[in-house]
């Protein structure tokens, strides 16, 4: 019953900041891919699901790399602007002086986007709250 709540609070979340933002967060996203591009998919690939070498390299679990995920997709974007500014377990590099805040910000949007459907299938969303959840950009 908790655990429920839980989900629909995280759906009624994300329903309610999609419909604030609207096309303003849309453009945040793509400014994002660009960001993620230039400066991630080294280590976390393209689809952002984290690179088997790099993991080996770095001696973590590829899983711990896979930002396409349930677990970045529930984090608070918050959270994921602090990883990016600080980089995390001395493993993930920071990118504080390297990117802008307004960067890491995008760049955390766009992240958080990635996951998002899998978090709603999973959360068991109608329909009608689904479309108006983030969409998106590939
Ligand atoms: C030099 C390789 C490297 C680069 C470049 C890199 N990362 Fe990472 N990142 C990692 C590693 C390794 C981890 C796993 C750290 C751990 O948990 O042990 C990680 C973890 C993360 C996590 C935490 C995921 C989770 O589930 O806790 C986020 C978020 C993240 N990276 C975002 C980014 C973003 C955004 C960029 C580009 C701005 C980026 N990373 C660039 C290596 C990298």
């Amino acid at each position: 019953m908790l655990k429920k709540l839980g989900s629909l609070a995280i759906i009624a979340f994300m329903a309610g900041s999609a419909l604030s933002a609207g096309a303003a967060e849309n453009k945040e996203l793509i400014a994002g891919r660009k960001i993620f591009q230039s400066n991630c998919i080294s280590c976390h690939l393209k689809t952002g699901k984290g690179s088997p070498m790099m993991a080996q390299i770095f001696k973590v679990d590829v899983k711990n790399m896979d930002l396409d995920s349930v677990r970045v997709a529930a984090m608070k974007k918050q959270e994921i602007v602090g990883i990016i500014t600080n980089g995390k377990a001395g493993k993930m590099p920071t990118f504080k002086g390297k990117l802008g805040k307004k960067e890491i910000t995008e760049v955390a949007s766009y992240i958080h986007s990635l996951g998002a459907e899998k978090l709603k299938k999973s959360a068991g969303t109608s329909d009608s709250v689904a479309k108006k959840s983030k969409t998106r950009v590939r």
